[in-house]
């Protein structure tokens, strides 16, 4: 597991922007945490730092952004999706397995159809209004003690 603390939106761009080359074989990143945590804040520094130049945005109604790039990344919201049939009309069991880098937000939603390979992203608030606890686990990310 590591762990980060952020006490702004631009701090946690710069940890993912950071850490983005270790997820470039990731396969499924899912983001775990409440609304307003940051998880797009640090999908935008983390795209950035595989340079990739895609405009971020929350895929909320699209559900899913397409932005390219190597590795391919998708950025996906599933807040929305709440049951198989909602998931497979996303596509996403199609975007799985050819390499591409799949983000998603609000993972908690389809928890059961997340791979045993995922690397989690959880964010919690910290004590202050704007601090962020955000904790990286699975697959590679079992390495104690880095921080920033
Ligand atoms: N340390 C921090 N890191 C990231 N965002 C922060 C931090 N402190 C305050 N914020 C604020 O929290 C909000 C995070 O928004 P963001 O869209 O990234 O969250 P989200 O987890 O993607 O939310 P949603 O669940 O709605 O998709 C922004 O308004 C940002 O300014
Ligand atoms: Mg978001």
């Amino acid at each position: 597991m590591r762990e980060f603390f952020s006490n702004s939106e631009k701090e946690t761009e710069i940890i993912a922007e950071k850490v983005a080359k270790d997820f470039s074989n990731c396969g499924v990143v899912a983001f775990r945490g409440g609304m307003g945590m940051g998880k797009t804040a640090f999908i935008r520094g983390l795209v950035r730092g595989l340079n990739n130049s895609s405009f971020v945005s929350s895929p909320t109604f699209a559900i899913v952004n397409d932005y390219g790039g190597k590795p391919h990344v998708f950025h996906f919201d599933m807040y929305r999706v709440n049951t198989w049939d909602d998931l497979y009309s996303t596509g996403f069991f199609d975007y799985m397995d050819n390499g591409s880098l799949l983000l998603i937000e609000w993972s908690e939603n389809i928890e059961e159809a997340l791979p045993e390979e995922t690397v989690y992203i959880e964010i919690e608030k910290g004590e202050a209004e704007n601090q962020r606890i955000i904790r990286i686990y699975g697959k590679d990310f079992s390495l104690e003690g880095i921080r920033n």
